[in-house]
């Protein structure tokens, strides 16, 4: 068995059943879950040559943010079921590594002790939060001053949730809650709930002015993540946004969505440049992440890798995940004669059985 399939094998053993369906599952039919990794397989990569790669990096800015290498952990929620290490220990192996770890309203870790553990590690690591806007502007408004005060330099605003995803592994498993002593730490001690912690709401009220009240409600830049039509990558654009995460939620919302990699391609034609252009979704090498560079991608998030490499060894195995992506994106760019992650453009990914 190769590469990271060995954590997701180990995490199987490890978890819950209940927790590790959980992790793994997605809406309906589980077709746009299956359909994000399956993409990658019917693409291939068309190597250049002679070219010198010696001396290259794999270094990228992202919204002004040094970053070791383009791959940063996408945010999941409820780390401790994964481990009892939970976020803490996820944000120490992604300091270690020197790439973003994007935290979110789910976490069962608050965002200012996830901040601080990260910092342990490394002075300047990076922390991003991910937000689900919600219905009450006086919760949303506190939880954006909960991630500014922690430290944390962007906001991930997830898009593609007006409502909750239909997960058959869940409903089958009458998985609805976490389990006593864990909670979604962020949503404690908010306006109209003190001393308690306030349930995630979802609602599909939200629109483009929503995201423009939060521009002018806070300095840091903001992602909207969950983007798939070119039209609202352009609408994105308009709103002052500053960077779109191309997701379809890991296969988790909307069943037939299509596989991130395809959707890639016109949503970067739309930006032209303009903003950077991140995607997630069943990247699980580095190969993987090579073709959404080449495609156009800024830099690719990594989810339910990240929380096999938790569940089977805590800090010490998130890192290993973490190393792991980073010597195949490494030894991929150099065998398709690309020195840095600018080299990687759109050439050289072809259709697998369709050699140009
Ligand atoms: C997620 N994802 C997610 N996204 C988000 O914006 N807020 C969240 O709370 C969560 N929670 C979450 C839990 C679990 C268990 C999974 C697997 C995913 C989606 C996540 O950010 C990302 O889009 C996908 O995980 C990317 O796909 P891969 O890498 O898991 O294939």
């Amino acid at each position: 068995m190769t590469g990271l399939a060995r954590f997701e094998r180990r995490a199987r053993e490890l978890l819950d059943p209940v927790h590790y369906d959980f992790f793994a599952g997605g809406a309906g039919d589980e077709v746009a879950l299956a359909d994000n990794e399956e993409a990658f397989g019917r693409l291939a990569l068309l190597p250049r040559i002679l070219r010198d790669t010696t001396g290259g990096s794999t270094a990228v800015t992202l919204l002004g943010d040094a970053c070791e290498m383009p791959i940063f952990v996408s945010p999941t929620a409820f780390h401790r079921l994964a481990h009892p290490g939970g976020e803490r220990a996820t944000a120490r192996a992604t300091a270690a590594a020197g790439t973003v770890l994007v935290t979110g309203t789910a976490a069962t870790t608050p965002v200012a002790d996830v901040v601080a553990e990260a910092r342990e590690i490394r002075e300047d690591a990076t922390v991003w939060f991910q937000l689900y806007l919600q219905p009450d502007p006086e919760v949303t408004a506190a939880l954006v001053r909960r991630a500014e005060r922690a430290g944390c330099t962007a906001l991930v605003v997830t898009a593609d949730s007006p409502v909750f995803g239909r997960r058959g592994r869940d409903d089958r498993n009458g998985f609805h809650d976490l389990p006593p002593g864990l909670y979604a730490e962020n949503m404690r001690d908010l306006p109209g709930g003190a001393d308690r912690v306030r349930p995630i709401e979802m609602s599909g009220a939200f629109t483009w002015e929503h995201l423009d009240r939060l521009r002018a409600r806070t300095d840091l830049p903001i992602v909207v993540k969950g983007v798939l039509h070119p039209e609202d990558a352009r609408l994105a654009l308009r709103h002052g946004v500053d960077a779109v995460l191309v997701s379809n939620h890991g296969g988790r919302q909307l069943d037939v969505a299509p596989a991130t990699v395809d959707a890639l391609p016109a949503v970067a034609e739309a930006v032209r440049g303009r903003i950077p252009v991140l995607l997630d979704g069943g990247i699980r090498s580095g190969a993987d992440a090579v073709m959404a560079l080449a495609l156009g991608a800024t830099a690719v998030g990594v989810g339910r890798p990240v929380l096999w490499g938790l569940a089977a060894g805590g800090e010490k195995g998130v890192g290993e995940v973490l190393e792991l992506l980073r010597d195949e994106l490494v030894h991929t760019m150099a065998l398709c004669g690309a020195a840095s992650p600018g080299d990687l453009t759109g050439d050289l990914v072809t259709r697998r059985g369709a050699p140009r």
